[in-house]
């Protein structure tokens, strides 16, 4: 029953990460006051359409009385750096937990510690140097698609390793149990994974309409 649950949990998921994204254009007043209210309405408005709208706009407090408005590219950078902290310290509980675990449940969290790792050290760790490269404006146009095209790769695969984490490998295969605590970090991961694609779609969208 616990499982029928969750495996429900991860279809909504993988079914709401997938959000149909507006551009929004930002208007740019002139006076701070009213510029930093305009960012704070142009975050909503961006968060309002990602799957986890409270979350996304947690990540982007810092931009809140800015007087400066993100770009959709700025605020999947910051998404992202909250991601790959998530993703860090869940692997960081997991190896802690593995210390004190016997048999079929170590087994388990050995193969999600290794999940984990390639999720940080290689698909988030190569998404963030990616967007590094589109943040910066010497960006050539002709490689801004490759890079877009990079990024969705290798975050979508970040999160395809945490999901093979809780919703275990092969077809037909019983899902590998894990604590409950455990779970719920594996969740926030995958949540904070989810703003990350959303906030990043709006960003390539608007691109590919410009
Ligand atoms: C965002 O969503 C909230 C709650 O649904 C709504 O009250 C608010 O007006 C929305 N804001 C924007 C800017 O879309
Ligand atoms: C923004 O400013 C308001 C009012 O000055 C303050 O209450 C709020 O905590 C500030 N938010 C952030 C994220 O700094």
């Amino acid at each position: 029953m616990a499982h029928l649950t969750i495996s429900l949990m991860f279809l909504l998921i993988s079914i709401f990460c997938i959000s149909g994204t507006v551009v929004v254009e930002s208007s740019k007043p002139s006076y701070p006051r009213r510029q930093s209210r305009a960012a704070a309405a142009y975050i909503q408005a961006s968060c309002n359409k990602t799957s986890y709208p409270a979350l996304c706009m947690e990540y982007l407090s810092m931009y809140a009385n800015s007087s400066t408005i993100p770009s959709p590219l700025q605020m999947s950078q910051v998404a992202l750096s909250f991601s790959i902290d998530r993703a860090q310290s869940t692997r960081s509980y997991i190896s802690k937990e593995l210390r004190a675990t016997k048999g079929k449940e170590r087994e388990n969290l050995e193969f999600c510690l290794d999940r984990l790792s390639v999720c940080v050290d290689s698909d988030l760790s190569d998404s963030i140097r990616e967007v590094h490269v589109l943040v910066s404006p010497r960006t050539p146009s002709d490689d801004v698609r490759s890079h877009i095209s990079n990024v969705q790769t290798w975050v979508s695969a970040a999160m395809d390793d945490v999901t093979d984490c809780t919703e275990s490998g092969s077809p037909g295969e019983k899902p590998i149990k894990l604590k409950g605590t455990i779970m719920v970090k594996l969740l926030n991961v995958e949540e904070s994974i989810c703003i990350v694609l959303d906030l990043f779609d709006q960003y390539a969208e608007r691109y590919y309409k410009s």
